[in-house]
């Protein structure tokens, strides 16, 4: 049996990573591997009922303490209930979006820092990382052309935010992948989706090598 690896997709809004992180599961299905394919926010009722309330606010709103604490919250849900079951039970876990997306959005570009967002999951989730997280990085103006392809003039109450905020997103995903290079691969989203997801096949070539017993 091929040992167990968590892998997650990250980017900014718009860079292909929910057709990516579908077509990744695939791919290592059809090599034999048990996958869960999963995503955040959400992923077990209680943290789909919290994507919800996060995406669509009542009221006024969340203040971004609050929205960090409800991010942390589903996560936390969804890694007890979900996620570490199937990595106990010997599967590949693929997720859209982790604990890396709560580090940007709230930790860069909503300014809670990243010290904050980590203590959050420290405390919800034991602190758990995945094996490689994919970073997909596009240029604006495909993730704008994607984004329309996708939403059309319809977005969520984070997605809708300026852009100021969404390219600090996206610069923090990068320098993430710079600071911890063993931890993440940073992936050209540029291009047709064949040809992102044979980068991504390939960034996980060495898992898949090394993927015996363990
Ligand atoms: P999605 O559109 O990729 O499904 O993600 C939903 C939105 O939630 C997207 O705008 C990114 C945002 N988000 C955060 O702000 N923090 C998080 O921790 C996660 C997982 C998502």
């Amino acid at each position: 049996m091929m040992r167990r690896r968590f892998i997650a997709l990250e980017g900014g809004e718009g860079t292909g990573k929910s057709t990516q992180a579908r077509l990744l599961a695939s791919e290592l299905e059809r090599r034999g591997v048990e996958t869960l394919l999963t995503r955040e926010p959400g992923g077990t009722p209680g943290a789909e009922a919290i994507r919800a309330l996060l995406l669509n606010p009542l009221g006024e709103g969340w203040g971004m303490r609050a929205e960090a604490l409800l991010f942390a919250a589903a996560r936390s849900d969804h890694v007890e209930r979900l996620i570490r079951p199937a990595l106990e039970g010997g599967r590949w876990v693929v997720c859209d979006r982790f604990l890396d997306s709560s580090r940007a959005y709230q930790g860069s570009a909503g300014m809670l820092g990243d010290e904050l967002v980590r203590g959050l999951h420290g405390y919800g989730s034991e602190g758990l990382l995945p094996d490689l997280t994919l970073v997909i990085a596009v240029d604006e103006t495909t993730a704008a052309a994607r984004l329309a392809a996708r939403d059309g003039a319809v977005s969520d109450a984070i997605g809708g935010r300026q852009a100021a905020y969404h390219s600090n997103v996206n610069a923090a995903f990068v320098e993430f992948a710079a600071a911890e290079p063993e931890r993440f691969a940073l992936i050209d989203g540029e291009g047709s989706v064949d040809e992102v997801h044979g980068r991504i096949v390939a960034a996980l070539e060495p898992l898949l090598a090394t993927g015996s017993r363990g």
